[in-house]
């Protein structure tokens, strides 16, 4: 299972890297925003940091001008997935970029009819947004559970089911369940995974049970 971290913020990407718990980074035109920073630099900025696929999206919506733009991405770096919109026009951006050997990452991804098109077209990552979904009242989880059903029913789709809009730890908990391929997640939920009440209490009295002892280890 990856572990995407989503987000621009390049001291958080730097935390999970030395962690080692970083296989990626995903980005949108929101998280840009909130950056406040230029986009193409800090693109190339997160790519030298990370090694694995770096998802930048194009802005436009129109088949052309979204080809221009995904081109202009890929450009930036080896390991940038050009993220495009699940439309018609976006995936019609998808097959050909795949096409010219580029990684493509299919982003709003609400239904499992989408996602059969987004495998059709060649996508490297299908985005399934759940929170998106558990935000309308629906069961978002129920979507990756049907894609994955799917997709395991055609050995020809390689597209790989990245799990997106995640806002707490039990969702990642739900995708490995799944056997989702990837997640992607703000840090913070998975700098909550290590957190356990218990192993906190184990902790503090095996560090007073070790004082009694008097010893020391090195
Ligand atoms: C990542 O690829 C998505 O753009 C992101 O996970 C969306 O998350 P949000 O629904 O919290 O904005």
């Amino acid at each position: 299972m990856k572990f995407f971290a989503d987000t621009s913020d390049l001291d958080a990407i730097k935390d999970l890297a030395d962690l080692g718990m970083l296989d990626g980074v995903t980005t949108n035109p929101s998280i840009i925003a909130k950056s406040g920073k230029e986009f193409l630099p800090l693109i190339k900025e997160i790519c030298g940091i990370c090694e694995g696929p770096v998802s930048a999206e194009v802005a436009s919506t129109d088949f052309d001008t979204m080809m221009k733009e995904g081109k202009k991405l890929a450009s930036l770096a080896d390991n940038i997935a050009v993220k495009v919109p699940l439309t018609e026009a976006g995936l019609k951006v998808c097959k050909n970029l795949t096409d010219a050997g580029k990684m493509v990452n299919v982003t709003l991804c609400f239904s499992p009819l989408q996602a059969v098109l987004a495998a059709k077209a060649g996508a490297t990552f299908i985005s399934p947004f759940v929170g998106r979904l558990d935000d309308i009242g629906n069961e978002g989880m129920d979507l990756i559970h049907e894609i994955a059903a799917i997709y395991d029913n055609y050995p020809d789709f390689h597209t790989e089911i990245l799990v997106a809009s995640i806002r707490h730890p039990q969702h990642i908990l739900q995708s490995a369940k799944l056997g989702a391929d990837v997640i992607t997640a703000p840090p913070e939920a998975i700098k909550k995974m290590y957190n356990h009440p218990l192993t906190d209490k184990g902790l503090a009295a095996f560090v007073e049970d070790w004082k009694k002892t008097g010893q020391s280890i090195l």
